[in-house]
């Protein structure tokens, strides 16, 4: 990434070229990619940046058209990059299908693996003028915001599998080095935040939840301004719904987090609305939570605020904070609009799609004055 003088708009630099893979996948993946690119490209043209983007094949037509879901290809194209968008991967043909020797999901794991993303970011916000839209009572949900930190590249994803027809298992397996990382992670994100650390584990139950447990013992002292508790996870899930505005920064091993923030999604109010960040050893890459919902592939339904809202956290990630910032008035103000895909509409409001949800977005960046 190359940066030069600062920029009109407030933000700090100007001129930055940013080299972006664009890994758009399977279902709905790329028309909300779509959407996603041209907010960013927007963004880049209003503060005057460089953006160059390259597509790359991954999941499921990755499988279909070169027989792997993370081919090589992609993944030097992804080391050559500052940053990753990706879509969603995921097809009903490999779901329905047990014996299938490669899945759509493979290709995300690998990627992961490959390019060392550990730290997993998944901000859980309400949207005020959303909140009637969680199942949970409006008075529990208004304020909620905090992030969950999920490892992503360890635990029972990664470990030593069997799958046999009599026996299977996969091995919850962490290292010291890995559980150590991740919490410093997570320090980081308490101590710009409210100062509150959540690290949840089953060390009731677990070895590795213990371990987990015993290393953020030893850590803790060394962040003093940060309050850390210790919840089990059973216990997390219901606090999640209790009294969701507790928490500030949740730390946890990869399997309960990817449980985790599907609750939180319902915080929200919809999956559509949920973007992350997955940092670590290489380039990081910006996704949205949810899957590829195959079902609605084509029909131009599909939320692109999650995708939209990676963008944001990408351009965050590379401190150009004043462009996260557009893109997220942006959003609030297409709320406000209601400018909204069918699943989080007022009843009787008008039907917007994918493409006009995303155009409505760029116009308003386009619009904005310097
Ligand atoms: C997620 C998804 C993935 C995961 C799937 C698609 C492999 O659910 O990113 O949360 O389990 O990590
Ligand atoms: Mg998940």
């Amino acid at each position: 990434m190359k940066e030069l003088e600062s920029s009109p708009l407030g933000g700090d630099k100007r001129g930055v070229s940013l080299k972006i893979a664009v890994l758009a996948g399977d279902g709905i993946g790329p028309e909300i990619m779509e959407q996603g690119v041209k907010v960013m490209s927007a963004v880049c043209e209003k503060f005057g940046h460089e953006v160059s983007y390259k597509e790359a094949l991954c999941g499921a037509h990755a499988i279909d058209e070169v027989g792997d879901p993370f081919p090589e290809e992609t993944f030097q194209t992804c080391m050559d990059a500052d940053a990753v968008l990706f879509a969603s991967v995921g097809d009903p043909k490999f779901d329905n299908n047990p014996n299938a020797k490669v899945r759509p999901e493979q290709g995300l794991l690998a990627m992961r693996k490959k390019l060392g993303l550990f730290a997993n970011i998944r901000p859980v916000e309400t949207f005020d003028c959303l909140i009637h839209k969680s199942p949970l009572k409006d008075e529990l949900v208004r304020g909620a915001d905090f992030i969950c930190i999920r490892e992503l590249t360890g635990g029972m994803y990664f470990g030593e599998k069997k799958e046999g027809t009599d026996v299977a298992y996969d091995t919850n397996y962490y290292t010291r080095k890995e559980v150590e990382r991740i919490l410093r992670v997570a320090y980081q994100y308490a101590m710009q935040r409210r100062k509150h650390l959540t690290v949840v584990d089953k060390a009731n139950v677990l070895a590795s939840s213990r371990l987990w447990r015993a290393v953020a013992q030893e850590i803790a002292p060394q962040y003093p301004e940060v309050t850390t508790d210790y919840m089990y996870v059973d216990n997390a899930a219901m606090r999640m719904i209790q009294e969701p505005t507790f928490f500030d920064v949740m730390v946890t091993e990869n399997t309960f987090g990817d449980i985790l923030t599907d609750e939180g999604s319902c915080i929200t109010g919809s999956m559509g609305l949920l973007p992350s960040a997955s940092t670590g050893e290489h380039t990081p890459v910006f996704e949205p939570i949810h899957g590829s919902w195959p079902q609605a592939k084509g029909l131009n339904i599909a939320n692109p605020l999650a995708q939209i809202l990676s963008v944001a956290m990408l351009f965050e990630y590379f401190d150009l904070k004043a462009e996260g910032a557009l893109i997220r008035e942006a959003v609030n103000a297409s709320l406000d609009a209601n400018v909204r895909t069918p699943e989080i509409q007022v009843e009787g409001g008008a039907k917007y799609g994918t493409k006009e949800v995303g155009q409505w977005i760029v116009d308003y960046i386009n619009n904005k004055n310097a």
